[in-house]
């Protein structure tokens, strides 16, 4: 079927960059990757909310191990120590304790996400701790990450769609689109 080269995301425009197929494509040779590297073990896989629900999806439907999903959230609120905001990881209701986790996440941008999602579940002493993204942009990140699984790099360009948002907006598309 015919789709949109370029869509309205409320006040922007976006131009079609990454097809459904490409990245179905991406995401089954990093799954593969993940049957092999985890082979006789039981991963739990943490998928990040919001942007990561479809790319979770589909993700998960690729792989042949016996796992778990649990889907957390990091939230942001002011505490009373001296350091300000704290961040805590919301929603996980399995016990990690010894266990491999995969964090699935839609897109690395300057990493600071991903370094607070790692120091919080650390302490919770996991086995292992990969991080899995669909999408990384290199030239933004601000913190040594080493992630082992990336689907694809992109420019340092605002993108929308499979998942990722503008404003809360444009998750509901099959490809992914650049600003223009
Ligand atoms: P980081 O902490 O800077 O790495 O930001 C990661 C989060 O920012 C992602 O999980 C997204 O929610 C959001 N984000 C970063 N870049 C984009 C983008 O191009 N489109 C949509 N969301 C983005």
């Amino acid at each position: 079927m015919q789709r949109n080269k370029t869509i309205k995301v409320k006040d922007k425009t976006f131009s079609v960059s990454i097809s459904e197929r490409a990245l179905k494509r991406q995401i089954k040779r990093i799954a593969e990757k993940i049957n092999r590297d985890y082979e006789g073990q039981e991963p739990v896989f943490l998928a990040v909310l919001n942007g990561s629900f479809i790319f979770a999806a589909d993700l998960l439907r690729e792989i042949d191990l016996p796992c778990e999903i649990s889907f957390v959230k990091l939230a942001s609120y002011e505490g009373t120590s001296s350091t300000g905001s704290i961040r805590e990881v919301i929603g996980l209701n399995i016990d990690i304790t010894g266990r491999p986790v995969i964090i699935v996440e839609d897109i690395v941008d300057t990493g600071l996400t991903m370094a607070h999602m790692l120091e919080t579940l650390q302490k919770q002493n996991p086995a292992s701790i990969d991080i899995c993204t669909l999408l990384l942009k290199p030239e933004k990140l601000q913190v040594k990450l080493d992630i082992r699984y990336v689907c694809m790099q992109i420019p340092d360009d605002f993108v929308v769609g499979y998942g990722l948002d503008y404003d809360g907006f444009g998750r509901n598309t099959k490809d992914i689109y650049t600003i223009i």
